[in-house]
C-alpha cells in the first residue's frame, strides 16, 4: 500500500527520496509526491500515476534542500489525483505531512475545521491532520503533532516537517509501520526498512504510539506523552537487496498475499463493527435504514474468484438476513435481461473494479433503474465510481494474478453486510453480538490456520503429478470447492473440478481412479456426516482422499489418505478458513510443476475486455 520515505542530512534529499520510493513501488500505489525544505521555503512536487511521472516533474522543477519527506499513495479516500497525492500542506504552506493508514473520524474533524474557516484542497482523510497540526503549531512541531494525534481515531504512520524548523522530521505510528534509519550522511524515516538499504546502517523500529524526532545528526524516540523511551537499534545489513524488496521476504506475490490475510481481514472489518448496536455499518453504502428494509431481493454479480465469493454471500444473506439472493456471472447477466422487481438491489463484486463484464452488468442494472452497490478493492476504479454505493475491501493491492486475499476479504464484507441487513430484520442483538465476536476473532484464527503450510507442502509433493483433481464440499463450502479448483487450474494448469460433494455421484465420480485425488472440505458442522459418506464413496472406488478437516478429527483421519488441519470456526466462517489451505496447496503444486505462479499463462489480473 502506501509508502513513506524521509531524509535529513548532508546530501540533497530529493534523489534519496525518489530512490527510497522506487524500492517501495512493489506495494502498489497510484500517485507519488515529495516535499523538501530550504528553510525559507517548502518545495512541493506531487503527481498522480507512476513514480516516473513524479521523477519527470522533479527533473523539470528540482526540489532543492537536504531535508524532505515523500510518499507513494494507494488511494483510499478520494481518487488518484494530483491534489489527493501526499504530501499535504496546511493553508499557509509551512507545514507538510505524509500519512499511511486511515483516519476514521476524518469526516467529523473535517467538518469542525471547515466550520472554523479552513479551506481544504483534497478529498483525503490525511489533509485533516495537516490542518490540525497547524492549528496547534506555535513553533514546536513535536508538541503540535502530539496534540493533533490525540484527536485522531484510526491508524497512522506519519512524517511531518515545518518550514520554521530546518532539518527536523517528526514521525509517529499507530498501526502503520515506521522505521528510523541512521546513516553516515544523515537520518532517515521510512515505512519499510527495504527503502533504506544502502543508505542507513542502523534502524530503529517504532512501536505503536511512539513519536520520533529526527535531525541531521541525531534522533530520539518518545512515548505519547513525549517522555524519552529507550529503544533497540539493529543492523540493516541483513535486509534484502532492492531486487527482492518487491516481495519482501516472500518468493512470490501470491504467497505474500496469502500470508497477509490476517491483516487484510482486520482491515476489512476495521471501524465497521458496532458492538453497542450489535450490527455493522458502512460509510459508503448510501442506503438509509428504510431503503434497506425495503430490499426484497439481491442479485449478486461477478466474475472468477469474486463470483465464488458471491456464492458464499448467497448462503450468508439467506441465513442472516432471510433475503432471497440470486448469483449470476456478470457476463451472463449483462445479456440476460431477467425480470427484476423494483426492490431488487444489484451487488457487483470485483477486486479490480475494472472487469469489463462486471462493469457492463452494473451499467445495465443501473439503466433498468435498480439500486447498484459494489464490493470492491481498488479505490476510485470504474465500478467503485459508478455504483450507487459500496464497500471497499481495504486489502491493499493484489498483484498475484490468482486472487487470494481479495476473496477472503470479500467474504468477510459479505458476512458484515448480512449482519447489517439481518439486524434490520429478524436477527436479535444477542445473535448480532455473537457474530461480531466471531468476526473479531477471525484474524487470529487465520494466523493459526496458516500453520498448516507444512502439512500442505507434504500433500503437494505427493499429488503434484496428478492430471485431474476433484474438489468437493457442501453448503457454505461448495463455493470454496469451486474456488479451490479454480486456484489449482489457474496456476498449475492441472485440470480440476469443484462440485457439491453429493452431486459427484451424478457424473464426476466416473473420473475417480487411483490417480485422481479428491480434496474434501470436511470440517465439523451440520453436514459433516453427509460429507463423510461422500468421502467413503470415493474411497470405495479407489480414489485418494485429501481432507481439509478440524484439527484432531480422528473420524476423518481414519478414512482420508491425507489430512490438512484447520481451526474450528462457525460454519459461516468456514469458507474463509478453508480457503487458506486450498490457496497454499495450489501454490505449492504450481511451484513443483515449475509454473510462473504470479503470472500464469493466458491470464490477466484485470480483464478489461469482454
Ligand atoms: C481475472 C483474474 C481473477 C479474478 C477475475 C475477476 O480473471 O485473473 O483472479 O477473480 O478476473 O476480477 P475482479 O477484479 O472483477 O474481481
Amino acid at each position: 500500500m502506501c509508502g513513506i520515505v524521509g531524509f535529513t542530512g548532508r546530501r540533497e534529499a530529493s534523489p534519496i527520496l525518489l530512490e527510497g520510493l522506487r524500492r517501495l513501488e512493489y506495494r502498489g500505489y497510484d500517485s507519488a509526491g515529495l516535499v523538501t525544505s530550504t528553510g525559507s521555503q517548502l518545495h512541493l512536487r506531487k503527481k498522480a500515476g507512476r513514480l516516473s511521472e513524479l521523477g519527470k516533474v522533479v527533473s523539470a522543477h528540482p526540489a532543492p534542500g537536504c531535508h524532505g519527506i515523500s510518499h507513494t499513495r494507494w488511494a483510499t479516500h478520494g481518487g488518484a489525483t494530483d491534489n489527493n497525492s501526499h504530501p499535504h500542506l496546511n493553508e499557509t504552506n509551512d507545514i507538510a505531512l505524509v500519512h499511511n493508514g486511515v483516519i476514521e473520524n476524518f469526516a467529523a474533524l473535517k467538518h469542525q475545521l471547515q466550520t472554523s474557516g479552513v479551506q481544504f484542497r483534497s478529498d483525503t482523510d490525511t489533509e485533516v491532520l495537516a490542518h490540525l497540526i497547524s492549528h496547534y503549531y506555535h513553533g514546536d512541531l513535536v508538541t503540535a503533532v502530539r496534540q493533533a494525534l490525540a484527536l485522531v481515531k484510526g491508524t497512522y504512520g506519519i512524517a511531518v516537517i515545518a518550514k520554521a524548523e530546518p532539518g527536523v522530521i517528526v514521525g509517529a505510528r499507530l498501526g502503520s509501520p515506521l522505521v528510523v534509519g541512521v546513516g553516515a550522511d544523515g537520518t532517515y524515516l521510512a515505512s519499510d526498512a527495504n527503502a533504506l538499504a544502502g543508505f542507513a546502517e542502523k534502524v530503529v523500529y517504532l512501536t505503536d504510539r511512539q513519536i520520533c524526532v529526527l535531525s541531521e545528526t541525531d534522533w530520539e524516540v518518545r512515548d505519547q506523552d513525549l517522555s524519552p523511551v529507550s529503544v533497540s537499534v539493529s543492523d540493516i545489513k541483513n535486509f534484502l537487496g532492492d531486487g527482492d524488496a518487491e516481495k519482501g521476504a516472500f518468493p512470490h506475490f501470491m504467497l505474500k498475499e496469502i500470508y497477509e490475510q490476517p491483516e487484510t481481514l482486520a482491515n476489512a472489518m476495521r471501524g465497521r463493527l458496532e458492538a453497542d448496536n450489535a450490527t455493522a455499518h458502512f460509510g459508503g453504502l448510501n442506503l438509509g435504514a428504510q431503503q434497506l428494509r425495503q430490499i426484497d431481493r439481491v442479485v449478486m454479480t461477478a466474475c472468477g474468484t469474486s463470483y465464488h465469493a458471491a456464492l458464499v454471500g448467497e448462503y450468508l444473506f439467506e441465513e442472516f438476513a432471510r433475503v432471497p439472493v440470486e448469483v449470476e456471472y456478470a457476463s451472463e447477466l449483462r445479456y440476460r435481461n431477467p425480470p427484476m422487481d423494483r426492490n431488487t438491489v444489484v451487488l457487483a463484486l470485483t477486486q479490480s473494479g475494472e472487469t469489463a463484464d462486471t462493469l457492463a452488468a452494473l451499467r445495465e442494472s443501473k439503466r433498468m433503474g435498480h439500486t447498484t452497490l459494489a464490493i470492491c478493492n481498488a479505490v476510485g476504479s470504474s465500478i467503485a465510481r459508478e455504483a450507487d454505493g459500496g464497500v471497499y475491501l481495504h486489502a491493499g493491492p493484489e498483484i498475484g494474478v490468482a486472487s487470494t486475499k481479495a476473496f477472503t476479504s470479500q467474504v468477510a464484507v459479505l458476512a458484515m453486510l448480512a449482519l447489517y441487513l439481518g439486524r434490520t430484520r429478524h436477527l436479535s442483538s444477542t445473535q448480532g453480538q455473537r457474530i461480531i465476536a466471531e468476526l473479531q476473532a477471525l484474524p487470529g484464527v487465520i494466523r493459526k490456520t496458516l500453520e498448516c503450510h507444512d502439512q500442505v507442502k507434504l500433500v503437494a509433493q505427493k499429488y503434484a503429478g496428478a492430471k485431474n483433481v476433484l474438489y468437493l464440499g457442501r453448503q457454505y463450502l461448495y463455493p470454496v470447492a469451486l474456488e479451490g479448483a479454480l486456484k489449482l487450474k489457474e496456476i498449475s494448469y492441472i485440470h480440476a473440478e469443484g462440485y457439491p460433494a453429493a452431486e459427484m455421484k451424478h457424473g464426476p465420480i466416473a473420473l475417480v481412479d487411483e490417480n485422481t485425488p479428491s480434496v474434501f472440505l470436511v470440517p465439523r458442522g451440520n453436514v459433516f456426516d453427509k460429507v463423510m459418506s461422500n468421502m467413503q464413496e470415493i474411497k470405495a472406488r479407489g480414489g485418494p482422499v485429501i481432507a481439509i478437516a478440524s484439527a484432531g478429527d480422528h473420524e476423518v483421519s481414519a478414512v482420508a489418505d491425507d489430512v490438512i488441519e484447520i481451526p474450528d470456526v462457525p460454519e459461516y466462517l468456514q469458507p474463509i478458513v478453508t480457503a487458506i489451505p486450498l490457496q497454499l496447496l495450489a501454490y505449492e503444486i504450481a511451484l513443483l510443476c515449475g509454473c510462473d505462479v504470479d503470472k500464469p499463462r493466458n491470464l490477466a489480473k484485470s480483464v478489461t475486455v469482454e
